[in-house]
């Protein structure tokens, strides 16, 4: 069981007692929908964030929407941060955020190493503790797969010492699935973060998902927006009548339960960068989640437009 620093987010403490630990459960919290990570039980939102578009360097002015954003997601209850030494200054800007907040504790923050050798992963992770300013990583993701052989080992060895609580490998890219099937196979792993968008992102459910489901594995899905371009195309229909049964009232809340119905998600990692993405899409955390029927006709309605 790893070391947790939110005690009141375990699965295994009974509601009440939640609630009697007075700890940050704010109006918004409790009809937040949360999921158990199969590794230890803790509960986490099924809605994070991800912050690949959050590398803008010094600049006060660019700064400023992302710090909103953060904050609201705080508000709702957000925790999931996932971000990645690769996404230019993402790390550092995050880092001075949090900082400004005091709120690393509430957060459960996810960064990834994405090198070959292992001196260079030990290099890249302690990289990111200090951007971040972290004593200990939520969750290390091998970025893209790349050096999983000698950095799996690593991030376990930094598990045992109580430096990271939770360990996971990502990808985005179909031509990494078979790799990826492979190594869900071979190693226990606690995470793993896959595509997974009603926008034509559906492959990833054709064998991983099951896996992970299969092999008790947390997921993460990256892009349930299939990157964001499907917007324009969505702007020019109309939402139809019966996704109010599922409690959606927006496209974005419409791709989201979607991609979180299927039943090996644990929780969506949207890219969000405006307070008001923010608000829609933690609609979609919240409610009914579609059922099988309903999941096949969000297929063919979204197919047909
Ligand atoms: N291999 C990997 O590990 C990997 C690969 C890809 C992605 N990821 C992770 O997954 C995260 C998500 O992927 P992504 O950002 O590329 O794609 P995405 O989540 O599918 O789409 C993000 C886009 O959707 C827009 N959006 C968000 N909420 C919206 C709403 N309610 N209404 C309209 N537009 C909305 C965002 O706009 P705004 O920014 O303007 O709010 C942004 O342009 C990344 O940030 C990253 O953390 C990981």
């Amino acid at each position: 069981m790893p070391v947790s620093r939110r005690k009141f987010t375990l699965g295994g403490i009974a509601a009440g007692a939640v609630l009697a630990s007075g700890a940050r459960l704010g109006a918004a919290d409790q009809d937040l929908l949360k999921r158990a990570i199969p590794a230890s039980g803790e509960l986490i939102p099924v809605l994070g964030v991800g912050t690949n578009r959050y590398g803008v360097g010094d600049d006060a002015s660019l700064r400023e929407p992302l710090r909103a954003a953060l904050g609201r997601f705080r508000e709702l209850g957000g925790t999931v941060i996932d971000t990645a030494p690769g996404y230019r200054t993402s790390e550092r800007v995050l880092g001075d955020i949090i900082d400004d907040m005091g709120a690393l504790d509430d957060f459960f923050v996810a960064t990834k190493v994405d090198r070959e050798q292992r001196s260079d992963s030990e290099k890249r992770m302690e990289g990111s503790f200090r951007k971040l300013r972290m004593q200990q990583c939520d969750l290390m993701q091998v970025h893209n797969l790349r050096g999983w052989q000698e950095s799996i080992p690593l991030m376990r060895q930094w598990k045992d010492a109580g430096r990271i609580r939770y360990i996971g490998i990502t990808t985005s890219r179909e031509s990494q699935y078979e790799e990826m099937e492979k190594i869900m196979r071979a190693e226990d792993l606690d995470f793993i973060q896959i595509n997974y968008s009603l926008a034509n992102q559906r492959r990833s459910a054709d064998r991983i998902l099951p896996l992970a489901q299969d092999r008790g594995m947390a997921v993460l899905l990256n892009r349930p927006f299939g990157g964001g371009g499907v917007f324009s195309k969505l702007s020019q229909a109309t939402l139809p009548d019966w996704a109010a049964d599922f409690d959606v009232s927006s496209w974005a809340q419409f791709l989201l339960k979607y991609a979180l119905s299927h039943p090996a998600a644990t929780c969506a990692i949207p890219g969000m960068t405006k307070s008001r993405h923010v608000d829609d899409n933690f609609g979609a955390a919240r409610g009914r989640m579609p059922g099988a029927a309903e999941r096949r006709k969000q297929e063919a309605f979204f197919d047909a437009l």
